[in-house]
């Protein structure tokens, strides 16, 4: 191919795009972490074009924030009235000002062109010294679509748009696909001759090929293959059919790569990700922003990760993950929430119904059910007990905990922040730890438990509690009296406490 870089890239989108029913301008609509305007920048990127510009109309501040953040290399300039695409390219050619060479005209509604596409359009192009060439399509439902007529010879010899065709013409399965590469100069003069005798009173740009074929210059024409490439998305349901065709070449790449991906269909992988050869992504799951997935780990069944670091070897099950790091070998889940600012270290553990932010869990610590940490940092080797809570948040400000290495903390402890509990130390199951437990300590923080003997058979006679209680009673020779009972108030200081204190049901 011997195509050079084109002078300038037109991207059109100023349309409102009523068929979405939406608040949202249809270019800004996204899907697998683009618009469908980023998409088509990002295929036109590799033209190398010396200018790019897209024309905005309708929320047009909109669109050009948009641009602003994603795209700062394209220019914008504003067609204030919609007054049909061959006046949208008129303005952007003013923008640019005199130009030579090839103009690539696109839609910012096409997102699934390819780059290899373009680059074929402009070779062709050029090669044959055409003053205009036409991405065409043959589709099985033309409805809607400019179509190409040709002259008997098979030339190129207009475009009708669907509602100005006749009968023979609407016949017609080839289609235009809004996709073109144009001599500057003889763009520039023909747009001049269009009129806007149509049914909608606008300048149309497909009117420019049958002025070139007038004036007998050369136009061509250059078929695509896959016609799903040039397909415009104008409502919701090609937006999700649009979704589809990307979701599979994204995860064919990645399977032709080395990553297993076991049910395609239910994976979504957006353009930003990296994963390493040797990943496994197993079903329903969505890989968002920039997420990386190392080698040999696993992610899904079920899981959303958003802009997390998924670890070599780490294994992440039915878990929520947002700008999340997950170190080596670390296991997750099911059902777990990492919120920003979660770091698990190496061969850590965040098991079901646990939920983080803000955490850095050091190696080999584990929080295996039911726990909310939050602004806190756990050094290595430490258990957290099934359903602790990091309490950071005394309603106003939020505060750090502290829990050093080899702590154990009891089932159900409350650790009431700021605190800090030191290496090797342990709190008590069901404790409310609200002073610094220094290490090697036990933390004890917690009522005696009192026994009331006999209390369900006086206070319950004739239920189904009372009558097991009196058959355990009747079996072991026993008498159900309370004697033993201390009473409200009697409890002994927590230094007296036996080994019962030792935390139970930390988990494994
Ligand atoms: C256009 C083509 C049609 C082709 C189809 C492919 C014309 C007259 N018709 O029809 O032959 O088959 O695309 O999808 O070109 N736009 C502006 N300013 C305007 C009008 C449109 O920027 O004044 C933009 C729209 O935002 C959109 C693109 O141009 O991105 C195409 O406009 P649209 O109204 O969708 O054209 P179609 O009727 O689909
Ligand atoms: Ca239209």
């Amino acid at each position: 191919m011997t195509q050079s870089r084109p002078a300038a890239v037109i991207v059109l989108a100023a349309g409102e795009g009523t068929r979405m029913k939406s608040r949202t301008a249809k270019v800004l609509h996204t899907f697998l972490g683009r618009s469908l305007l980023g998409h088509v920048l990002a295929a036109v990127e590799p033209l190398g074009a010396a200018s790019t510009v897209v024309v905005v109309g309708h929320q047009r501040d909109a669109v050009r924030e948009h641009l602003t953040a994603t795209a700062p290399q394209a220019r914008s300039v504003v067609q204030a009235q919609q007054n049909g695409t061959g006046h949208a390219v008129r303005i952007a050619l003013d923008e640019v000002g005199p130009l030579s060479g090839t103009v690539v005209v696109v839609c910012g509604d096409t997102p699934l062109l390819r780059p290899a596409t373009l680059l074929e359009l402009v070779a062709q192009h050029e090669e044959s010294g055409s003053s205009a060439t036409v991405v065409t399509a043959r589709v099985e439902d033309p409805t809607g679509y400019g179509r190409i007529v040709r002259s008997p010879d098979g030339g190129l010899a207009s475009i009708v748009e669907h509602r100005d065709a006749d009968g023979v013409t609407l016949g017609i399965d080839e289609v235009n696909s809004g996709i073109y590469a144009f001599d500057a100069n003889d763009l520039s003069s023909s747009l001049g001759e269009v009129a806007t005798d149509n049914s909608q009173g606008e300048e149309y740009l497909t009117d420019v090929i049958g002025v070139l074929v007038r004036q007998a210059r050369r136009v061509g024409a250059m078929v695509v293959g896959d016609d799903r490439e040039v397909m415009g998305v104008n409502d919701r349901v090609q937006l999700a059919e649009a979704r589809a065709v990307m979701r599979d070449r994204i995860n064919h790449r990645w399977m032709a790569s080395g990553v297993s991906i076991i049910d395609p269909t239910s994976t979504l992988i957006e353009v930003g990700v990296q994963l390493e050869p040797d990943a496994v992504i197993h079903p329903w799951t969505i890989l968002e922003g920039r997420t990386t997935v190392a080698a040999g780990a696993e992610v899904g069944p079920g899981s959303q990760i958003i802009d997390s670091t998924v670890g070599p070897d780490a294994v992440v099950r039915f878990t929520s993950s947002d700008r999340a790091v997950i170190g080596p070998g670390a296991a997750v889940g099911p059902y777990t929430y990492l919120r920003p600012g979660t770091e698990l270290g190496r061969g850590s553990r965040a098991g079901a119904f646990v939920e983080t932010k803000n955490a850095r869990v050091g190696d080999g610590s584990k929080i295996p059910h039911l726990s909310y940490v939050g602004d806190a940092e756990i050094g290595e080797g430490s258990n957290i007990g099934a359903a602790t809570v990091v309490v950071n948040y005394d309603g106003v400000d939020k505060h750090q905990t502290v829990i050093g290495d080899h702590v154990r903390i009891g089932s159900d402890t409350m650790l009431v922040a700021p605190v800090t509990v030191g290496d090797g130390a342990y709190t008590a199951a069901g404790s409310v730890i609200t002073d610094d437990v220094p290490a090697g300590a036990m933390g004890v923080g917690r009522a005696r438990q009192r026994t009331i003997l006999g209390w369900v058979l006086r206070k319950r006679g004739g239920t189904a509690s009372a009558d097991a209680a009196e058959k355990a009673h009747r079996a072991a020779k026993t008498e159900p009296t309370d004697d033993s009972a201390p009473a409200a108030g009697e409890n002994a200081a927590a230094e007296s406490h036996d080994g019962r204190d030792t935390p139970e049901g930390t988990g494994s």
